[in-house]
């Protein structure tokens, strides 16, 4: 059984998707200890906490430095015993020791088909870029920012009808479905690392 600590913001849908599929599936292979949250209040630590799962708030502001915030997020996953954190709309930027601490085993969920459109715009980014797909992308976490080698992609059809959140929606749908099939397939053993290519099994 892998032990994830899932780091989130904000609504804590995707944080949500996991906790479903962990419940239903008797084969998803992993099992969230703990989530870790940069902001009190969120949707996603009420989320945790209607399934039963511990949840910790790690301010950005009570640390003097990335490097210091980095060492409490990581120390708190450890200290649940997790071995991998999956981060899940977490909106901040943790420092190079996170990866250091958890080598191929930090995931991130980004809304666009990575390298296309990094960054916290990514959905507004490509509606004005006017592409006419774009899609959602799980990557391992390397030391840049929306960079890590893809683990995998799912492409939404841009309408031109489409506002941000009409966008939003079905990338959000397309995550959903994504993220724990992804998270399964790592827990279980079937990703591998090829430079930066990943081979699934
Ligand atoms: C998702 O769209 C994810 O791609 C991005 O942040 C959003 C988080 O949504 N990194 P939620 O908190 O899981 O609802």
């Amino acid at each position: 059984m892998l032990e994830i600590a899932v780091l989130a913001s904000g609504s804590g849908t995707n944080l949500q998707a996991i906790l479903d599929r962990q419940r239903h599936d008797p084969d998803f292979g992993a099992r969230v200890v703990v989530v870790i949250s940069d902001r009190p209040g969120v949707p996603a630590l009420g989320r945790a906490g209607a399934a039963g799962v511990p949840f910790e708030v790690i301010e950005f502001g009570d640390h003097s430095t990335r490097e210091a915030f980095t060492k409490a997020v990581c120390a708190t996953a450890e200290a649940f015993g997790a071995g991998a954190m999956v981060m899940a709309g977490f909106m901040r930027i943790l420092s190079s020791e996170a990866v250091e601490r958890f080598p191929s085993r930090i995931l991130n969920i980004h809304p666009a088909l990575l390298p296309a459109f990094p960054g916290a715009r990514a959905i507004e980014d490509a509606l004005e870029y006017g592409v006419k797909v774009t899609g959602v992308t799980v990557h391992f976490v390397d030391q840049d920012v929306d960079h890590g080698p893809v683990i995998a992609q799912e492409i939404v059809k841009v309408d031109q009808a489409d506002t941000p959140e009409t966008l939003r929606r079905r990338i959000q749908e397309a995550e959903h479905r994504l993220y724990p099939r992804v998270i399964k397939a790592f827990a279980n053993g079937r990703l591998r690392l090829e430079g930066r290519r990943v081979i699934w099994s």
